[in-house]
């Protein structure tokens, strides 16, 4: 198989890259990643490097001419990249669309050009809203609920998600859509909720809570999300169809904060309310009957054991994300214009 793996410099594209390499070491993995603040060439470990079946692009997927000569070479398409942060989307939309739409765009017409066999979506569960039924039932997410995205994030996906549905529908390209919960996991930017909190705990840093910290989400460690790709990826028959994938684990950002405090042994004074996210979602759930039911396909680690890995890798790995958390320019203006408009 000759895959062409988008954004895979980025936290859940690296650990997929690991995975196929590991698990399918006669694979042609290209990465194409625009290495925006969130993708790094640190994700990818010596050995990844060296090996010959691993090749990585310095490109951008709005671009065509780029696009078009790698899908070339290509059987099959793993598309993670994307403009990916809420808050970042609240503060500045136009690259969430650029990307994630029209990246997508471009993506597409190249696979229907070049006549890939499989293109995996990568989309969210973000593109529902509300965990409700749409009767306003509250309960996880089906596959068949309206999309109703509250962020431009989460719209912008909505939109690169139906896109991708649609070259199914109208040019039979074998398109199939992931719709995954939060991941946590090695190599997150620390900018999204798990990292940050573990880093700030780590410096001794206050944790910013949003509103009352009530807002579930259903946690999935990144692996488990990759061996469903893995699936979805050499799936048959399943054209079109968009698959939800979680890791059953319902938590409030409330708990995973007192959860992260406890494990590095650090006083819940830490904690620091602030003003809450425009739109945020109060619970993201996903019901995932469809993927076990088509699949057999279950999450096999559990949160606790998850989280643990995941706080000793944050501490074992200093250097990673004292690169981009302590030292990028980039960072520091993020969070400084965030707090400015939130305050
Ligand atoms: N993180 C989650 O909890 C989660 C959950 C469900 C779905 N997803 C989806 O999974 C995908 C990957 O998410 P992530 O958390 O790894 O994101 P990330 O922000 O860590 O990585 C995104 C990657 O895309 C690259 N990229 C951005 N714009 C690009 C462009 N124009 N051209 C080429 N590369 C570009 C970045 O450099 C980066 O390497 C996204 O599509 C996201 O919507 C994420």
């Amino acid at each position: 198989m000759r895959l062409l793996i988008t954004g895979g410099a980025g936290f859940i594209g690296s650990n997929f890259v690991r995975y196929i390499l590991k698990k399918y070491p006669d694979y042609q993995v290209m990465v194409l990643d625009a290495l925006t603040y969130a993708g790094n060439r640190d994700n990818f470990e010596e050995n990844i490097w060296q090996n010959p079946k691993f090749s990585f692009y310095h490109g951008n997927i709005c671009d065509k001419e780029v696009v078009d000569s790698l899908m070339r070479d290509t059987d099959t398409v793993v598309h993670f990249a994307a403009e990916t942060h809420v808050d970042r989307s609240i503060l500045e939309a136009g690259t969430f669309i650029q990307t994630d739409v029209y990246g997508t765009y471009v993506l597409l017409e190249a696979a229907r050009k070049y006549k890939v066999k499989r293109f995996v979506h990568i989309s969210t569960d973000e593109v529902y809203g509300e965990a409700k039924s749409p009767t306003g039932e509250n309960r996880p997410s089906l596959e068949t609920d309206p999309l109703m995205p509250k962020s431009p994030y989460a719209a912008s996906k909505a939109g690169a998600d139906r896109l991708a549905f649609s070259y199914y529908t109208t040019y039979q390209l074998p398109v199939v859509i992931s719709r995954c919960s939060n991941n946590y996991g090695p190599n997150q930017y620390p900018e999204k909720l798990i990292p940050l909190f573990i880093t700030n705990a780590l410096e001794n840093e206050p944790l910013p809570v949003y509103g009352s910290g009530k807002n579930t989400r259903d946690w999935i460690h990144v692996l488990d999300h990759c061996a469903a790709l893995d699936i979805l990826l050499h799936s048959e028959g399943q054209d079109g169809e968009a698959f939800n994938i979680g890791g059953g684990q319902e938590f409030n950002i409330l708990q995973i904060s007192k959860t992260i405090l406890k494990m590095l042994e650090k006083n819940e004074s830490a904690l620091q309310f602030v003003l809450d996210r425009p739109g945020h979602v109060m619970r993201h759930a996903v019901d995932t009957s469809k993927i076990k039911n088509v699949f057999g396909w279950q999450p096999k680690i559990d949160f606790d054991e998850g989280i643990k890995q995941t706080v000793d890798w944050y501490i074992k790995n200093e250097s990673w994300w004292q690169k981009i958390k302590g030292k990028s320019i980039e960072y520091q203006e993020f969070t400084k214009k965030w707090y400015e408009e939130r305050n």
